[in-house]
């Protein structure tokens, strides 16, 4: 009782479409492929091809739907996922649903899932969350983060919520600051043209970084239920503190890869920023003044995401000799969101010996190891949930616009006062000179790469 019906402007015959899913399966997914599985899969394939703002293609998809509905027994359960343009995000909802394929009745549910980037700014994302809303109920919304389909995203909320341990630590009483960081060794490829028009800011922190950021810095919600848990994650974005124009030359720094300007539809003199490093405070009960450290950026030394919370030094040493005054390094939680998924969590030890040397040792559990096996495709988890009715893990409209909100004084800054001094780092770096400084300046240092 299942079908995909692949829609897009190339002409293609649905065999041609079928061979091209079957090989994008040897190509991209990783571990075993099941062959029956795989066949069954893609003879469930049909291919549609037209003009997304043509009612004909929509009358079209609406006869071919109609005619799986009684070979396939779906029953008029449809879910559209727009991997489409931004730019016409409005358009094929509004064809949809004046083809009647959004309208939910006699129980069958229709849904929409909604790729990012949801908006450009605080004023578009309102104006694209008004359009949707003409043809669809919010409950038929789905905007995918891709993040948050990540298995180690999802345990940031188990490690809090199912550990006792965890939780009394997890505040400012504690937690000196935290560190969350998503860097990649990869360019913008051939995103040229997608990427002048978003740039970092809007390409990884407005979504996932903030998603990341909600999940560790959120409240215990009263239930495990979607709602519940994305009232929790808005209320850490309404916490943000605000960064005005005085602020965010402090608090903000911007970089782009040497190189950049000279990738296949970039502009030769681009400002767009393939790097930021920020410092953000929340201002509430369990966070006033932590340091909340976010740092990405294409084309570093490594690629890494993951969230560290360092915690206080202890207050006295007493290990050391009397004529040396010993440094301990403070205790850190580390949840290492992708590669090498895992959790560890750095604590002091006496290092064997006659003396009372202490040193850092690292408690260590990687997923691979510990439950065999590489996690799932955060794609495949979503889809899943959508066709589910689960909206836990999508972007719920308040959120969006709270992201936004936030973001968008600084987006508007920086168009205003284009950073200098950009290409300011090289590809296989730690990112620019100006992030450093960003901690020293608090006496702080990124963790090494
Ligand atoms: C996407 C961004 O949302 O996330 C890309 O548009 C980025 O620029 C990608 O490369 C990173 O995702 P992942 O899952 O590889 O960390």
């Amino acid at each position: 009782e299942f079908a995909v019906v692949g829609v897009a402007r190339e002409p293609m015959t649905s065999d041609a479409f079928r061979a091209r899913m079957r090989q994008s399966l040897e190509e991209f997914r990783t571990g075993d492929i099941d062959p029956a599985l795989a066949d069954a899969l893609v003879r469930r394939a049909r291919y549609l091809a037209g003009d997304y703002t043509a009612p004909a293609t929509y009358a079209a998809l609406r006869d071919l739907l109609a005619e799986i509905d009684s070979s396939s027994g779906t029953k008029g359960n449809y879910l559209h996922y727009l991997a489409t343009p931004p730019t016409v995000f409005a358009t094929v909802v509004h064809q949809l649903g004046a083809a009647g394929l959004v309208a939910e009745a006699d129980g069958r549910w229709r849904r929409v899932i909604v790729e990012k980037p949801f908006g450009l700014d605080l004023e578009s994302a309102l104006a694209l969350n008004q359009e949707l809303r003409r043809d669809l109920a919010e409950s038929q919304i789905y905007r995918i983060d891709h993040y948050l389909g990540k298995e180690t995203v999802q345990n940031i909320l188990v490690l809090r919520f199912a550990n006792s341990i965890f939780e009394p630590l997890w505040n400012r009483s504690y937690v000196d600051f935290i560190e969350i960081c998503a860097l990649e060794t990869v360019g913008v490829e051939r995103r040229g043209e997608f990427y002048e028009q978003t740039g970092v800011l809007r390409d990884i922190v407005q979504n996932h970084l903030l998603e990341v950021l909600s999940l560790v810095a959120m409240e215990p919600p009263t239930t495990g239920g979607a709602d519940d848990i994305r009232t929790e994650k808005l209320k850490v974005l309404k916490s943000l503190r605000e960064l005005w124009s005085d602020t965010i030359p402090r608090n903000v720094v911007l970089g782009q890869y040497r190189g950049y300007r000279s990738e296949p539809d970039v502009s030769p003199a681009s400002v767009t920023p393939t790097y930021a490093a920020l410092r953000v405070f929340l201002d509430n009960w369990r966070w006033q003044g932590v340091p909340i450290y976010l740092r990405t950026g294409k084309k570093l030394k490594q690629r890494l995401t993951e969230v560290s919370l360092h915690m206080r030094p202890i207050p006295l040493s007493l290990f050391g000799r009397s004529d040396v005054c010993e440094h301990l390094d403070p205790n850190v939680l580390t949840i290492r969101i992708q590669p090498d998924e895992g959790i560890s969590l750095r604590f002091a030890s006496k290092i064997p010996g006659n003396d009372f040397a202490v040193g850092p040792v690292n408690m260590d559990m990687k997923y691979l190891e510990t439950f065999g096996g590489e996690p799932p495709e955060a794609y495949e988890r979503l889809l899943l949930d959508a066709m589910r009715g689960d909206a836990t893990l999508f972007s719920r409209r308040d959120a969006v616009e709270q992201s936004w909100k936030w973001i968008t004084p600084i987006l508007r800054y920086f168009e205003e006062n284009p950073p200098a001094g950009l290409p300011n780092y090289d590809p296989g770096s730690c990112g620019p000179q100006s992030a450093d400084d960003l901690l020293h300046h608090d006496r702080r240092e990124w963790r090494e790469l």
